[in-house]
């Protein structure tokens, strides 16, 4: 059992909110040790998700340990969500199961008693393999809903980290670094003022359909993601941002 702060983030929220061009932010009080904070933010998370939830919406998510707080932070719903779908944005098969998209997708799906599509596909995929595996009709039906997502929850990675955890050769990790990266989300990788500098060869969101998602929500925060949240952020994608107060005062820093 742990207890927050009751603080007024209004403030620094607004600050955050011009710095990063975007609607909306919230802050969570950073009296916690890093898991809970990172609880924390899934739980601010998963509430906001839970209050936007309407009825034959398509939810696309990412991985990672923050979106997997999402999910065990995601209230049961006493109205089940029958027509609602979730989906994980991008492959992600190789990390620990607990934190791959396809299963985050599942469990936000049974808890608001939705239905789910898995893309069972790695991350990090050989260039020439991309076209082939699209072309597989399981595949496909998940490619068609994901294209058709009102609303991306996703995480933010610090680049440096990301790169090794996708499983990356060290010459891949050193050219990415060099390239300027520092923040990664769904597997793209962009350098302190936003550009990006790689993206991973996998099967999943494109760029223009995360333009065209009515609302995108980050959930990053906790040590080493200021400048990867501040690099990749952008009023052109993102709509929301969830984080806590420590990295919300560096990003404004920034
Ligand atoms: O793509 C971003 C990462 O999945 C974020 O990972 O929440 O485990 O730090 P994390």
């Amino acid at each position: 059992l742990y207890f927050t702060e009751i603080k007024d983030f209004a403030n620094l929220e607004k600050k955050v909110e011009e710095k990063l061009g975007i609607n909306e932010v919230l802050i969570v009080p950073c009296n916690l040790e890093h898991s809970n904070l990172i609880r924390e933010i899934g739980r601010v998370a998963a509430n906001y998700l839970r209050r936007l939830l309407r009825t034959g919406d398509i939810i696309a998510i990412t991985g990672g340990y923050t979106m997997s707080q999402v999910a065990e932070m995601m209230p049961f719903c006493d109205e089940r969500y029958e027509n609602t779908i979730v989906v994980p944005g991008r492959g992600g098969l190789g990390e620990e199961v607990d934190i791959q998209a396809n299963t985050i997708a599942a469990s936000i799906a049974k808890k608001i008693g939705g239905k789910y599509y898995l893309l069972q596909v790695p991350d990090n995929l050989k260039v020439e393999n991309i076209s082939l595996i699209k072309d597989e009709p399981s595949i496909q039906k998940t490619l068609n809903i994901l294209g058709k997502a009102n609303i991306l929850v996703h995480g933010v990675g610090n680049a440096a980290e990301m790169s090794a955890r996708r499983g990356m050769d060290q010459s891949e990790i050193d050219d990415i670094l060099s390239k300027g990266a520092i923040g990664e989300a769904f597997g793209y990788y962009c350098n302190l003022d936003g550009e990006i500098v790689y993206s991973t060869p996998s099967i999943g969101l494109s760029l223009e359909e995360v333009e065209n998602i009515g609302t995108v929500i980050a959930v990053a925060g906790g040590e080493k993601k200021a400048e990867a949240i501040k690099s990749i952020i952008s009023p052109k994608y993102q709509d929301v941002l969830i984080t806590d107060e420590e990295t919300a005062r560096r990003i404004i820093s920034l």
